[in-house]
């Protein structure tokens, strides 16, 4: 808002140069207020992302066409993962997942893979005929089908993949002992984005991970981890974190700078790649927008190449199922996809930082 404000008042005084003897000054871009996030993002190289869901984007033109005008980056939800694309072994649709990348192509934007390998078992995780598979080199045999078969499938479309999500434990600093885990030894995370690197070596490969922001101690091991990764060579070129908000408790202040900035100094890009920050009885409109701020803010101060959320607009998000009750109303758009003052607040946050020397 700051610099905002400096940069109006910076053109609201420059008529009066012309009157001094003062050296020429280039003249300041006036503000554009009515911009959309998109055209914002366009002017720092940033990519501002939502997730999707494929079968909306075909049915519904409002959510189609918000989810174009806001945003120039788009994030399968579900449409790319193992249970969709592949739900029963042999079985594979990719319906979603090519109707998905043929809409941001067609409008121009880009696509995160997401997600290649994921152990958790929540949603539309692992399916259970993968779960099941013990043995190590069946398990290895099928997921080099399916990293190929989906990496090969989208090559110069779809350049960006979450290679491994949310490898450690969700409320802690140990490797999460998922069925990748058990049956590969946690080099799996390592054989994963070797495999992706040998699919598509031009492709950048990212690990996603939730809550570090929150745990100062997951924190901690995930840079530890890609410390690792990084000392073995492993091809790992991004690490994203979800911000994912359950409770009315920010961050603490600096922790997403203090994380991200860790990680960057590693050689990596960082991003934030699933945004939301549900309102509850202690937030309101204005506090949702000063969280989105907040975390926005820290994000780009740490240099981060994307700011995605997860989900176009307020009527479709998987908070209202996965945390019950609701509507929870997390997203920067709200259910008639106006925005909202956290879509502002985001807009903001960028502003500054091309108003800024
Ligand atoms: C969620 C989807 O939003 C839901 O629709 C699905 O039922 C479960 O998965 N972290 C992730 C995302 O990396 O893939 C998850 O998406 C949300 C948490």
């Amino acid at each position: 808002m700051l610099a905002v404000a400096v940069l109006v008042g910076l053109v609201a005084c420059s008529d009066d140069s012309a009157t001094t003897e003062a050296p020429a000054q280039p003249e300041p871009e006036p503000v554009d207020r009515d911009a959309s996030l998109r055209e914002i993002a366009a002017d720092s190289g940033l990519r501002i992302g939502a997730a999707v869901d494929a079968d909306a984007l075909q049915q519904d033109p409002a959510y189609a066409h918000a989810a174009a005008i806001h945003f120039n980056s788009l994030t399968p939800e579900n449409d790319m993962k193992w249970s969709v694309v592949q739900p029963r072994r042999g079985e594979w649709d990719f319906s979603g997942a090519d109707a998905l990348v043929d809409f941001a192509e067609e409008h121009e934007m880009a696509v995160r893979g997401h997600t290649l390998v994921w152990g958790q078992d929540v949603g539309n995780g692992m399916p259970d005929w993968v779960r099941q598979i013990r043995d190590p080199d069946e398990l290895r045999s099928v997921l080099r089908e399916y990293v190929t078969t989906l990496m090969s499938r989208y090559a110069g479309r779809v350049e960006r993949w979450d290679v491994v999500n949310e490898p450690l434990l969700i409320g802690g600093g140990e490797l999460d002992r998922n069925p990748f885990f058990e049956a590969l030894g946690p080099e799996y995370i390592a054989e994963a984005f070797e495999l992706a690197h040998e699919v598509n070596p031009d492709a950048e490969l990212w690990l996603n991970e939730h809550s570090l922001e929150h745990l100062s101690d997951k924190a901690d091991a995930l840079v530890a981890l890609v410390a690792d990764l990084i000392e073995q060579g492993v091809p790992v070129d991004g690490v994203g974190l979800q911000t994912h908000q359950f409770s009315s408790s920010l961050p603490p202040p600096g922790a997403v700078e203090d994380v991200l900035t860790r990680l960057g100094d590693l050689g990596v890009e960082v991003a934030i790649t699933e945004l939301d920050l549900p309102l509850d009885e202690a937030r309101d409109l204005d506090s949702q927008a000063a969280g989105y701020r907040q975390i926005v803010d820290e994000c780009l101060a740490a240099g981060c190449a994307e700011i995605s959320v997860w989900g176009v607009d307020d009527s479709r998000t998987w908070l209202d199922e996965f945390l019950g009750g609701g509507p929870h109303e997390p997203l920067v758009l709200d259910a008639d996809y106006q925005t909202k003052p956290a879509y502002d607040a985001v807009r903001d946050a960028i502003l500054a930082t091309q108003a800024s020397p």
